[in-house]
C-alpha cells in the first residue's frame, strides 16, 4: 500500500477539455494532435501535470462522458498512435498524464449497452446494466421515483426486441448514459482491464469521474420529492444513489491495481457527504475540492472555507486541492463579475427558491468581467499559496470569461433539452480556446475558414495566448509567474499556514521560510514594513499599498 501523500499532494494539474482545446486538423473540433502540438505551451506555463477529459470513442452526447469504447480514442480526437505520442511528449517534458475514468455509466452506444437490448429481461447482457420490470398492472410506472441529474426521469422504457414495451433501465444522467450494475462481476472485471490497459500506455492517473455513485441501493426506493416532482438525487447521507458501503470494495481494488504500477494516483469527482472518507492510503488518494469553486468573493466566506478544508484533509492525512473552475461550472471571470459571486451553475435554478434567485438576482445582472477577472486574478495567487494542490482548466491562465449569450441554436449540453431550456447549461465554459489572430477562429483550428464547434466571442482578440504574450501584465504571465515562483519557493506546496490579523476584508497569512500572501477583498490596505513583493495580481504602489482586490506574495522582512 502505497501513502496518500505523493507528486500529487502540491501538483499543479491542467484540465484539457480535448474538443475545445486545439484543432490539429481543421474540421473546427480539438483533438490529440492540437493536444500535442501545445505541449511546449503547457510546459512554459510550467504545471506539472495534465487531467484529459473523456477522449473516447463516443456519441459526445454528454460531451464524451458517454464513453462508447473505453480503450481507444474518438475518431475526430486521432488514434491510440496519438494518445501515445501526447503521453510520450508530456512525460518528455516533465509533465504526468491523467485520464478521465467514466466508471458510473457508459454510452448506450457501447455493445454492452445494445447486446443488453437485444437479449431477455434476466438475461446476462441485461444484468451488467440496472434493468427492471415498472410499477402498476402494465409495467408502465418506472421502478422509482429518482429523477436525473440533467432533468426529468431516472428510468427510461424500452421497447423490448417483440415490439412490446418492456423493462426501465436506470440512468443517472442522460438517457443515452445507461448506469452499469457494480454488483455484477463483468462490470469489475471489465474496469479492471480499462486501468490496466491505460496504466500500460504509461498513464499516471485517473480522474474518477462521479466517484462517490457507481453502486446503487439494490433495494431500489423512492427517494424524497423534489420541487421538479422526481425523487431528489443530489448526493446526500444514505441517498440509494450515492457513496453505498460496496463502494469502497470497489476503491480498494482499483487502488491495488494502480499501486502494482508505482505512484499512480486517483482523482475523485465527488460531492457526496462522505466523500473525504475515500482518502485512505487503501482507497483514493485526492479529491477535487469543489466548495472552493462556490466559496463567494468574501474574505469571511474565503477564510472558512479554507479552514475548514484544510483541517478536513489533515485529519485524513491527504492533501487538499484547490479549484476555481472546470467543464461544469461558469467559468471564474465571470462568476466573480456577477453580483451574488457563490452561486453555482445557473442550472442550480431547479428549486423555486433558487429560480427566484435567478430571475431576480443573477440573469438581469450583466457580468462586470473586469471585475470578475480582477478578482478571479486575486483568487488564483491566493490559492496557488495555499498548501496543497492546484487544478486549472484550460482558458483560466488566459482570462476568459464565460460565453453567456451563445446562440441556443449552438447548445449541445444535454442538461439544456432535459430541463425544456430552463437552463443554458455547460457550453458557455466550453468555447474553443483563442490561441492567436485578431479573428475567431482565433488560431483554434489551423485552417482560418475553419468554424469552431462553438462559436467564439469577438472580445477575446484580446485574449488569445499571441496576444497576452508579451504583455508583461496578462493572465497568462501572471499564471506563469506564479507556477514558476511556486517551483522555485520552498514555502510553497504541500505544508502548512499561520494567519495573520490583517484586519476586515484582508485575509494575510504566512509559511515558512519567510513568504506572505495577503489578498485585500474590500478596499486597499498596506503590505507590512519591509515586505518584498514577489508576485501581485495588480501593481501595488511603491509606498507598500495594496490596492482593492487584489493577492500579493511577497518575501518577510
Ligand atoms: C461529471 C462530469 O464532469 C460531467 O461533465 C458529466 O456530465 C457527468 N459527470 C456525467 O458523466
Amino acid at each position: 500500500m502505497t501513502s496518500n501523500l505523493g507528486w500529487w499532494t502540491d501538483a499543479v494539474v491542467y484540465q484539457i477539455y480535448p474538443r475545445s482545446f486545439c484543432d490539429g486538423n481543421g474540421d473546427g473540433v480539438g483533438d490529440v494532435p492540437g493536444m500535442v502540438s501545445k505541449l511546449d505551451y503547457l510546459a512554459e506555463l510550467g504545471v506539472d501535470a495534465v487531467w484529459v477529459s473523456p477522449w473516447y470513442p463516443s456519441p459526445m452526447a454528454d460531451g464524451g462522458y458517454d464513453v462508447s469504447d473505453y480503450c481507444n480514442i474518438h475518431p475526430d480526437f486521432g488514434t491510440l498512435a496519438d494518445a501515445d505520442a501526447f503521453i510520450a511528449g508530456a512525460h518528455a517534458r516533465g509533465i504526468k498524464v491523467l485520464i478521465d475514468l467514466v466508471p458510473n455509466h457508459t454510452s448506450s452506444a457501447h455493445p454492452w449497452f445494445a447486446a443488453a437490448l437485444m437479449s431477455a429481461p434476466g438475461s446476462p447482457e441485461r444484468a451488467r446494466y440496472h434493468f427492471r420490470d415498472g410499477l402498476g398492472p402494465d409495467g408502465s410506472l418506472p421502478p422509482t421515483n429518482w429523477g436525473s441529474l440533467f432533468g426529468g426521469p431516472a428510468w427510461t422504457r424500452i421497447t423490448e426486441t417483440d415490439g412490446r414495451p418492456g423493462q426501465w433501465y436506470l440512468h443517472m444522467f442522460d438517457t443515452t448514459q445507461p448506469d452499469v450494475n457494480w454488483t455484477n462481476p463483468d462490470v469489475n472485471d471489465m474496469f479492471d482491464d480499462v486501468l490496466r490497459f491505460w496504466f500500460d500506455r504509461g498513464i499516471d492517473g485517473f480522474r474518477i469521474d462521479v466517484a462517490d455513485s457507481l453502486h446503487k441501493d439494490m433495494a431500489f426506493p423512492d427517494t424524497a420529492l423534489a420541487p421538479n416532482g422526481f425523487g431528489t438525487c443530489m448526493p446526500s447521507n444514505g441517498h440509494p444513489m450515492w457513496d453505498q458501503p460496496a463502494l469502497a470494495d470497489v476503491q480498494r481494488r482499483w487502488r491495488a491495481i494502480a499501486d502494482s504500477y508505482g505512484d499512480r494516483v486517483f482523482v475523485s469527482e465527488a460531492n457526496c457527504p462522505g466523500r473525504l472518507a475515500f482518502l485512505t492510503p487503501d482507497r483514493l488518494h485526492t479529491t477535487f475540492t469543489f466548495d472552493s469553486v462556490f466559496c463567494e468573493w468574501d474574505a469571511t466566506s474565503q477564510r472558512h472555507m479554507i479552514d475548514h478544508n484544510l483541517r478536513l484533509h489533515d485529519d485524513i492525512g491527504a492533501g487538499t486541492t484547490w479549484v476555481m473552475g472546470n467543464h461544469d461550472q461558469t467559468r471564474p471571470v465571470t462568476r466573480y463579475g456577477k453580483r451574488i459571486t457563490g452561486w453555482p451553475f445557473p442550472e442550480s435554478g431547479v428549486t423555486p427558491e433558487s429560480q427566484k434567485v435567478w430571475a431576480e438576482y443573477l440573469f438581469p445582472w450583466p457580468t462586470d468581467v473586469e471585475t470578475g477577472r480582477r478578482r478571479a486574478r486575486a483568487i488564483v495567487l491566493l490559492y496557488l499559496a495555499l498548501p496543497g494542490g492546484m487544478y486549472i482548466y484550460q482558458g483560466e491562465e488566459l482570462g476568459l470569461d464565460e460565453s453567456e449569450n451563445l446562440p441556443i441554436a449552438s447548445l449541445q449540453d444535454p442538461s439544456f433539452f432535459k430541463t425544456n431550456g430552463r437552463t443554458r447549461g455547460r457550453d458557455g465554459c466550453r468555447v474553443p480556446l483563442p490561441w492567436s489572430g485578431q479573428v475567431a477562429p482565433f488560431g483554434f483550428s489551423p485552417r482560418p475558414d475553419a468554424e469552431p464547434w462553438l462559436p467564439q466571442p469577438a472580445a477575446w482578440a484580446s485574449l488569445t495566448a499571441e496576444a497576452e504574450e508579451p504583455d508583461p501584465n496578462s493572465t497568462l504571465n501572471l499564471y506563469r509567474e506564479a507556477l514558476r515562483l511556486r517551483r522555485e519557493t520552498d514555502a510553497l506546496g504541500a505544508g502548512s499556514l499561520s494567519w495573520s490579523d490583517a484586519g476586515d476584508g484582508v485575509l494575510a497569512f504566512t509559511r515558512d521560510p519567510g513568504f506572505g500572501c495577503l489578498t485585500t477583498f474590500g478596499g486597499p490596505t498596506t503590505l507590512p514594513d519591509g515586505a518584498d513583493v514577489l508576485l501581485a495580481s495588480q501593481p501595488v504602489a511603491a509606498d507598500g499599498t495594496v490596492p482593492a482586490e487584489t493577492t500579493v506574495w511577497y518575501r518577510l522582512p
